[in-house]
């Protein structure tokens, strides 16, 4: 969602900022219990694993996509491909780049590695995105030559 949608809305900084928090929290609770699972069923306990796999799915499907609800996170394909591509950026140019030096100079060589490795990840999921976007304001452009007028050599 960009900053001009979040200014329209009505929910106050304050509320979207925790709304944002409370979604890395589900996020991040949704994908642990996932690990917890997975664990749980390789030492033979599906009955932990169940309510592991049951509660993560619980904190994906309700809470974060109520929230997201509330933020209006969702947009146009075009809205959420750019979102995508701002958020793969900051990952590569700053997240990512920042972690594996700091790592780095702390002598946590593995971790460094790790962190660069990601980081080269998050730049071809970047391209794939900035890729998708294209592909939409191409296909935007011809529906419109198609109902409108004609399309013509400027408008590509
Ligand atoms: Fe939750
Ligand atoms: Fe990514």
């Amino acid at each position: 969602m960009t900053e001009k949608n979040l200014a329209e809305h009505a929910i106050s900084v304050r509320s979207r900022r925790n709304l944002m928090e409370a979604m890395r929290g589900e996020a991040f609770a949704f994908a642990k219990y996932k690990l917890f699972a997975r664990q749980a069923r390789n030492n033979g306990d599906n009955e932990l694993a169940d309510m592991f796999d049951k509660t993560a799915d619980q904190e994906y499907m309700e809470h974060f996509v109520e929230q997201a609800d509330l933020l209006q996170l969702v947009g146009t394909d075009e809205q959420d491909v750019t979102n995508a591509i701002a958020g793969e950026s900051f990952e590569v140019d700053t997240l990512y780049k920042r972690f594996a030096e700091e790592a780095h100079e702390d002598g946590d060589e593995q971790v460094a590695h790790r962190f660069e490795e990601i980081r080269r990840d998050e730049a071809f999921h970047q391209l794939a995105f900035h890729e998708a976007l294209i592909k939409i304001q191409t296909r935007q452009r011809i529906m419109r030559g198609a109902t409108g007028r004609s399309a013509k050599a400027h408008d590509f």
